[in-house]
């Protein structure tokens, strides 16, 4: 079965992140396959809404740890970067329907999503430091905007993790579910979304949103070189290895 369904009813386009196995984490493949769905979901006149979802127990454990280091991200063009300028500058409502962990860039596309609704067990992490690299997706730019500066300190500096309700205190979810009734509420959402004047809808996000492209744009390209370079010395190469040997990454002698 393919790593992401694609579900389509009624001008609402879901997609399910279905890599269970390895908590929905993202490969290479996974993100060109996105950036590709993403850019038929803009130009589909069908499709009027689209949702990004896990399963009730994961949304998704950011990149796939051995990915990074056997396809790292090199170039301006790889599928990550493909992936975050098709999602940054999605012109139709981008709705996320997120239970369990949302890690890294699980949690990053998030403050680029219109409305984001979470199941009580979600449990949202952006852990680069501890990783030895650093943000992405324009998060060193959002989650200081959302969240305040102090509280994006906290999360990105010491990368610890926050629940649902903080997430829902600080303005990144609008609402918190159980994950039993997540999928559903989403598609209702969507559906809500899809029934109203498309061009009122779309003109809406772009006067929300277009200001700020530019700037987003800028620091994902200006984050995304950082991190490419980071991800291949040695603090990152420590981190992943101990990940992958399910033990705790030593830097003291890096
Ligand atoms: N990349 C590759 N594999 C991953 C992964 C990732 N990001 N996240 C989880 N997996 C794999 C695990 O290696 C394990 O595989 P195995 O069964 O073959 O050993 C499987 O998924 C289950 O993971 P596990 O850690 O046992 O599940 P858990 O429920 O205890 O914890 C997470 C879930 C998501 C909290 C935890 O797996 C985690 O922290 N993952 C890493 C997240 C991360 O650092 N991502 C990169 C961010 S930039």
């Amino acid at each position: 079965m393919s790593d992401i369904l694609i579900h389509q009813q009624g001008g609402v386009c879901t997609l399910t992140l279905n890599r269970p196995d390895k908590k929905n984490s993202l490969t290479s493949e996974m993100y060109a396959e996105l950036a590709n769905l993403f850019l038929q979901a803009q130009g589909d006149e069908q499709i009027r809404v689209l949702v990004l979802q896990g399963s009730e127990t994961v949304f998704c454990a950011g990149n796939d740890i051995s990915d990074f280091i056997e396809n790292p991200p090199n170039s301006p063009n790889a599928p990550v970067f493909k992936f975050l300028h098709a999602l940054v500058q999605f012109p139709k409502p981008l709705i996320a329907g997120v239970c369990g962990p949302a890690v890294g860039i699980g949690t990053t596309l998030l403050f680029h999503c219109d409305l984001v609704y979470a199941g009580d067990n979600a449990a949202f992490s952006m852990p680069f430091v501890n990783l030895g690299i650093c943000p992405e997706a324009a998060s060193s730019l959002l989650v200081p905007q959302v969240m305040g500066y102090q509280r994006a300190a906290q999360a990105l500096l010491l990368g610890e993790p926050f629940m649902a309700e903080a997430a829902l205190e600080v303005g990144l979810v609008n609402q918190i579910l159980p994950p039993t009734e997540l999928k559903e509420f989403v598609q209702r959402q969507g559906a809500k979304l899809a029934a109203k004047p498309l061009k009122s809808v779309l003109e809406t996000k772009r006067l929300l949103k277009a200001h700020q492209l530019p700037q987003l744009q800028k620091r994902i390209a200006e984050e995304g070189e950082m991190f490419s370079k980071m991800l291949t010395e040695p603090p990152a190469l420590e981190a992943m290895r101990a990940f992958q040997e399910r033990r705790r990454p030593d830097f003291t002698k890096i």
